[in-house]
């Protein structure tokens, strides 16, 4: 077992690199599918999601070289099965990708229901319907789906939930249909136009992205034979944005674009925080005790529900008493118990959560219980008195790339041990 161990508390200085986006790359990799050649990605984030990803894709028969840590050519003219296979697509959500990039490439797909954060019920009812309108036939039985399509044909499809996994969904499987798939009520995730436009980039016809109705004229290939460079990781920079708040630091962060952080930075001007926006990066930094806010989670361009528990962390430290509503996923706040064992006085009670601001947090052994809970008991540590022991790095190494290793040139005293 390993956990990260943390001696607090530090302010941290410096500059911080942003990698590709997670929830980007693990939706181009199985768009991969839809091409029937060779492709390059790079900003790849080095994570264990992306490694995931390529394993399946490989044993569908896809060829990968990894030309550096971050870069990847993948040959995809063999697809030799359509059984993804179950162990792989049972350990993170974004499996869910290969459903409708593989109704489009071979038009069937047996795959074992995602799995993921446990943040509550994660049911995927929009993405089942836009395959059916799209014409394929979904079943899902003990713990498997499967999907077949004779012919995909466009259609409007309206989503009843403003879904991220449901628009990215449909928008492969219809990127190679017959005719027009017209998505309403669509997502506007960063990530979701980075798809796009990778596909774009590859000879599918995409428009709208972005905005709540996607447009998508059914091509009869992609050509492949390209390069793409996967966007920053929005949620990477803001967890870096509100590190430098919790721990009264000052923190250059380089490789972001800064409009997909509008809403981090209100938040952190709002509790007193500082933000300078240079373009291509931003410097945020924090002298004093941040002051109370209130945050409601919300799709893009809302507060993320993935910074939720990184915001959690300041609001445990700001003068006042703070109240988050969580719109997104109701099992979102098991890190605050954890925050609670450091001195944090937090009451959680379903979708909101009280946050009765303390001076101080002090180390502690503590839990991740999801990705996103896990940099916010990181941060925690790092500004709390004393040592803080993170335990279930598993969570972490799905979507941070050198968590400690990052942290600790900015200046935290951080150790990753093996026990
Ligand atoms: C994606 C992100 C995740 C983020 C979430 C919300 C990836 C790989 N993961 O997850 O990090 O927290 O967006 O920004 O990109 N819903 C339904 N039916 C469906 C689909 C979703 O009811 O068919 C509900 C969910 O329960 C949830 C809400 O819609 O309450 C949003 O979920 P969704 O946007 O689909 O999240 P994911 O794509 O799974």
């Amino acid at each position: 077992m390993e956990k990260l161990v943390i001696t607090g508390p530090t302010p941290l200085k410096g500059e911080v690199t942003i990698n590709g986006a997670k929830n980007a790359a693990v939706a181009i990799l199985p768009a991969t599918l839809l091409i029937n050649g060779t492709c390059t990605i790079n900003n790849l984030p080095n994570i264990s999601d992306v490694k995931i990803s390529c394993e399946i894709l490989e044993k569908l028969g896809a060829k990968i070289t990894w030309n550096t840590p971050n870069e990847i050519t993948i040959d995809t003219t063999n697809i030799s099965t359509t059984k993804a296979p179950l162990d792989l697509t049972s350990k993170f959500r974004a499996s869910y990708y290969i459903i409708g990039a593989m109704l489009g490439r071979m038009g069937e797909i047996e795959v074992g229901m995602p799995g993921g954060c446990k943040l509550g019920a994660r049911p995927i009812d929009q993405h089942i319907k836009g395959f059916e309108l799209l014409g394929a036939e979904v079943t899902v039985e003990k713990g498997t789906i499967y999907a077949k399509a004779n012919k995909l044909k466009g259609n409007n499809i309206y989503m009843d939930i403003v879904s991220v996994g449901a628009t990215i969904n449909v928008m492969l499987a219809s990127v190679l249909a017959e005719g027009t798939t017209i998505i309403d009520n669509a997502a506007k995730e960063p990530h979701i136009v980075d798809v796009a436009n990778f596909l774009n980039t590859m000879g599918a016809d995409i428009r709208g992205a972005g905005t709540d109705v996607i447009k998508i004229n059914g091509v009869k290939s992609l050509h492949g034979d390209a390069t793409y460079s996967v966007v920053p990781d929005q949620i990477e920079a803001g967890t870096f944005m509100l590190a430098a708040v919790a721990t009264k630091g000052d923190l250059i962060i380089k490789n972001c674009i800064t409009k997909h952080l509008d809403s981090i930075t209100a938040k952190i001007l709002e509790v007193g925080g500082n933000v300078e926006d240079n373009g291509d990066s931003i410097r945020v930094w924090c002298k004093k005790r941040p002051t109370k806010a209130n945050i409601k989670t919300l799709p893009y361009p809302g507060f993320p529900t993935d910074l939720q528990p990184q915001m959690g962390v300041v609001l445990s430290l700001a003068d006042g008493t703070s109240i988050i509503n969580e719109s997104i996923w109701e099992s979102r706040f098991q890190y605050t118990e954890e925050l609670n064992k450091m001195g944090a006085k937090i009451t959680a009670q379903g979708k909101t959560a009280f946050f009765e601001g303390v001076p101080k947090l002090y180390g502690a052994p503590v839990y991740s219980s999801d990705l996103r809970a896990g940099a916010a008991l990181i941060i925690a540590g790092i500004a709390a008195n004393g040592v803080t022991e993170v335990y279930n790095l598993e969570h972490i190494d799905r979507g941070y790339e050198n968590i400690e290793e990052r942290f600790r040139k900015i200046g935290a005293k951080i150790e990753r041990i093996k026990e």
